[in-house]
């Protein structure tokens, strides 16, 4: 797959995705907020994708890391997300914001989201658990 990081990586370990996503973070550009995010997403055919937050000087146009990640994903023809993780620069889990959530479940396969808490223990949320009752392209048909 083009513009993917890894070719056919479905089996890759949560640790390991997050690990990529704190690489991702590295990359973070947050001169305004100083909060940095990271996340690196798998894709259900193996490919994975990764993400910073941009943040900008008009502040409103500022990108999340988990919407940068899939829309790479996205427009490398990428449109089934299986997991995605999340890091910041706070250390502590974080949760990706409402509007990321709802970006997720437009492309949403079971998609599961990967954290880690303080204590570096790994924590998995269905996508459905954070964003029930969703609004969805299924109501759209
Ligand atoms: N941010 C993300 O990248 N993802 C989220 O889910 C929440 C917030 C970024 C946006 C901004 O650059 C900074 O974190 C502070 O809000």
């Amino acid at each position: 797959m083009r513009g993917a990081l890894n070719d056919k990586m479905e089996d890759i370990a949560d640790k390991d995705l997050l690990a990529l996503a704190a690489d991702a973070m590295e990359k973070a550009y947050a001169p305004y907020s100083g909060f940095r995010v990271g996340a690196a997403l798998v894709t259900s055919e193996g490919d994975v994708f990764t993400g910073c937050n941009v943040e900008n000087a008009s502040y409103g146009l500022t990108q999340c890391a988990e919407r940068v990640a899939i829309f790479k994903a996205v427009s490398s023809g990428s449109r089934q997300i299986a997991r995605i993780a999340i890091v910041s620069s706070s250390g502590a889990a974080t949760y990706p914001c409402g509007a990321c959530l709802q970006a997720l479940n437009e492309f949403a396969l079971n998609t599961i989201i990967v954290l880690a808490d303080e204590q570096g223990a790994i924590k998995t949320f269905d996508l459905t658990e954070l964003l029930p009752h969703s609004f969805g392209p299924d109501l759209l048909k």
